[in-house]
């Protein structure tokens, strides 16, 4: 994947900086997702007026639309500790024993990329989220056996981008499984908003939300674009954000109208050029550009989907009128 892209939703080094002084630690101060919100709200209180963990929740959708940032949230309002760790990152059931036994009661376990847990680790983490407990097994051969290990009652929050890909013992096993929806321009203005006040920055309005516009309705990219035309501002201006040096700033970047970039022309444009506007099948789609099949269908449609450029049908994707008219080509339809 190119990881120059500014418009790319996947978390890269410098979010991490951004995402800890611009991240909302309150749900009060949570823009967007009202649906997602405004249920826990309910949750989070019950379980704190009966002094128990919060059941476990599923967040799933595509990537930056702010996932881990509600898990904190969630710590946070509940009083508890926030454990962060992804399915990739836990080797084995040994690793994953360890995290849980080292939690305090009612504490939130955040795993990322829950789709990518591996069988054995998945497996330990049933019998951890039904009955707080797990088995360890000592020894090897026929003298192995099993011992049920009490951990403190926790809560899992897993998040994934795609929540088909969950096996279906672990889905039933949230008792909360909620989906997060790309976010609206008038929310995204709110968000550069509160980054540009966070930041100290002066800006016009108009500026404002032409970044929103740009930033596929997605927070990380709407913050990541704020700093770019932040350090534009600042060397080649006197740091005020109005609509000129944000235009310098998106011309440098190559983000469009809509906020796409390189590869996401490229796709619209691929099926547009060479299967005269599809339908043509995701395989196909993810060789002629040497990316992975997985990296199209979770990062770039669903934003391109969402604005109407590109449908997902039987036969494959093809490319809408709106795509046509977008990248500047004319339809030919044959008789
Ligand atoms: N920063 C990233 N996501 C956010 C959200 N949903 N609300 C407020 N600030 C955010």
């Amino acid at each position: 994947m190119d990881s120059e892209r500014i418009t790319n939703a996947g978390y890269f080094e410098e979010d991490a900086e951004i995402e800890l002084s611009l991240r909302p630690k309150r749900l009060s101060d949570y823009i967007g997702q009202s649906t997602v919100k405004e249920n826990l709200e309910i949750f989070i209180e019950a379980a704190k007026q009966r002094n128990e963990p919060l059941d476990h929740v599923l967040f799933y959708g595509p990537p930056g639309l702010g996932k881990t940032t509600l898990a904190g949230i969630i710590a946070n309002e509940m009083d508890v500790n926030l454990r962060i760790t992804s399915g990739p990152a836990i080797d084995r059931a040994g690793d994953l024993a360890a995290i849980l036994t080292n939690l305090d009661e009612n504490d939130v376990l955040f795993i990322d990329e829950i789709h990518r847990l591996n069988r054995s680790v998945e497996e330990v983490l049933y019998s951890a989220m039904e009955d707080y407990a797990i088995d360890i097994i000592i020894g090897k051969g026929p003298s192995a056996r099993s011992l049920r290990l009490d951990i403190p009652r926790f809560t899992l929050i897993g998040a994934t981008t795609r929540a088909g890909s969950l096996s279906a013992p672990l889905r039933d096993r949230f008792g909360v499984i909620s989906k997060f929806e790309m976010y609206s321009t008038e929310d995204l203005i709110k968000i550069i908003s509160r980054s540009a006040d966070i930041f100290g920055l002066e800006y016009e309005e108009e500026a404002i939300r032409a970044m929103a516009l740009r930033s596929r309705g997605t927070p990380r990219v709407a913050n990541r674009v704020l700093k770019r035309v932040r350090d534009f501002s600042q060397v080649k201006s006197d740091g005020f954000i109005d609509m000129q040096i944000a235009n310098e700033a998106f011309a440098a970047l190559k983000i469009d109208k809509l906020g796409l970039e390189g590869l996401d022309r490229e796709i619209l444009m691929l099926i547009i050029d060479r299967f005269h506007g599809g339908p043509v099948g995701i395989d196909t789609i993810a060789a002629a550009l040497g990316e992975e099949r997985i990296t199209i269908e979770d990062v770039y449609e669903p934003y391109l989907i969402q604005k109407g450029l590109l449908n997902r049908t039987q036969k494959g994707r093809t490319a809408s009128d709106l795509a046509y008219s977008h990248l500047g080509v004319e339809r030919i339809t044959e008789k």
